[in-house]
């Protein structure tokens, strides 16, 4: 018998600290969560994160990443071998082909350290500052095969204020990405 009955199967792609997939972790722990996090795949084997993933007893692999077609082959692997529903990047620092995303075939959700569609790509937080905006924020959106442009699931902004400097709207974003990140995977599946 299936152990979670109902609960989608996810798959977490991280690059380095984690705090978001600690916080995916947070929610799929509670007794309603609609997720069971089956798997957690660095393209980094020394990823902070992994460590923590493994101290939860969730399956966690380091692939080093020689190219992207050898890392894709072997998480895609992982994947199918898991029966993965649903794949969630945090703080996955590398873009995935068109080929992964065709071939995985199911979902794929990113979180994003800006309001989409501004500042797609790197450096949010510098570009934010430096054109004086008066509002960041964090975005949740369906990956495609162009960087940062899927449809947006869930956005919540943050006031930038005249004394931010790059660090502490970092902060500010960072803990407003781990509030929504789970809010959005909520929305997501509850509108399948
Ligand atoms: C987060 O701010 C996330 O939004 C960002 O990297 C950070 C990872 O932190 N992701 C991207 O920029 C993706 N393009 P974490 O490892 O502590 O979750």
């Amino acid at each position: 018998m299936e152990k979670y009955p109902g609960k989608k199967r996810i798959a977490v792609f991280i690059s380095g600290r984690g705090s978001n997939l600690k916080s995916l972790i947070k929610y799929s722990r509670k007794k309603n969560s609609l997720i069971k996090i089956i798997l957690v795949i660095s393209n980094n084997p020394n990823a902070k994160g992994l460590k923590y993933s493994t101290n939860s007893k969730i399956k966690s692999y380091g692939i080093k990443f020689k190219s992207k077609s050898s890392f894709e082959i072997k998480s895609l692997k992982l994947l199918k071998k898991n029966n993965i529903d649903m794949l969630c990047l945090a703080g996955f620092m590398n873009i995935l082909s068109g080929s992964f995303i065709r071939k995985f075939s199911k979902p794929i959700l990113n979180i994003h350290p800006s309001l989409l569609p501004k500042y797609k790509g790197l450096n949010t937080h510098l570009r934010a500052i430096k054109n004086k905006d008066k509002y960041s924020g964090a975005s949740v959106h369906k990956v495609t095969e162009k960087l940062d442009s899927g449809k947006i699931i869930y956005q919540k902004k943050v006031k930038i204020l005249k004394k931010d400097t790059l660090k502490s709207l970092e902060k500010k974003v960072l803990k407003i990405e781990h509030l929504i990140y789970p809010k959005a995977i909520i929305k997501f599946l509850t509108s399948l």
